[in-house]
C-alpha cells in the first residue's frame, strides 16, 4: 500500500506500486484536471506540486512518491483562485484549455520559488506544450502575476 497526502488529505492507494501517479489521481481519487497529454513526460499536461516541485505525474510512479506531500490543481485554487489563474483569465490567455491546469501547476512552483520572474525564468520555468499556442499571452500574464 502506498501512503502520501494529495490536497493535504492523506491517500492510501491499493495499487501496483509502478502505477503512475497521473493514473492514481485521475482514476483513484477522480481528480481530473490533471491532464492525460503524451505520457511520456514532454507535453507536461500532467503537472502537479510534489514537495514544492513542478512534477510531471505520468513519470512518476506512486512509490516514487511515498511520503510526500501532492497539490493537483484542485487543491491549489480549493480555497481562491490561484494568481496565476486570475492572470490567465485577465490576460485572455485560454484558448482549448486542456493545457491549462498543467501550465497553472507549473507557473505556482514557479511563482512560489521566485516572485520577480523574468521572461527567461518564465521560458525554463513553465515548459509545458499548448497546441494552441498562446506562449506569448502566457508570459505577460506571469509577468503580470508576478508583477
Ligand atoms: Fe505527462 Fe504529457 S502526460 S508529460
Amino acid at each position: 500500500m502506498t501512503r502520501f497526502t494529495v490536497n493535504n488529505q492523506p491517500v492510501h492507494y491499493k495499487m501496483d506500486p509502478d502505477t503512475p501517479l497521473l493514473w492514481a489521481l485521475r482514476d483513484a481519487s477522480n481528480l481530473t484536471g490533471t491532464k492525460y497529454g503524451c505520457g511520456t513526460g514532454a507535453c507536461g499536461a500532467c503537472t502537479v506540486d510534489i514537495d514544492g516541485e513542478a512534477v510531471r505525474s505520468c513519470q512518476r510512479t506512486i512509490a516514487a512518491v511515498e511520503g510526500s506531500f501532492v497539490t493537483t490543481i484542485e487543491g491549489l485554487s480549493r480555497e481562491r483562485t490561484h494568481p496565476a489563474q486570475m492572470a490567465l483569465i485577465a490576460g485572455n490567455v485560454v484558448q482549448c484549455g486542456f493545457c491549462i491546469p498543467g501550465i497553472v501547476m507549473a507557473a505556482s512552483v514557479l511563482l512560489k520559488k521566485n516572485r520577480n520572474p523574468s521572461e527567461d525564468d518564465i521560458r525554463a520555468g513553465i515548459t509545458n506544450l499548448c497546441r494552441c499556442g498562446i506562449y506569448p499571452r502566457l508570459i505577460e500574464a506571469i509577468l503580470l502575476a508576478a508583477s
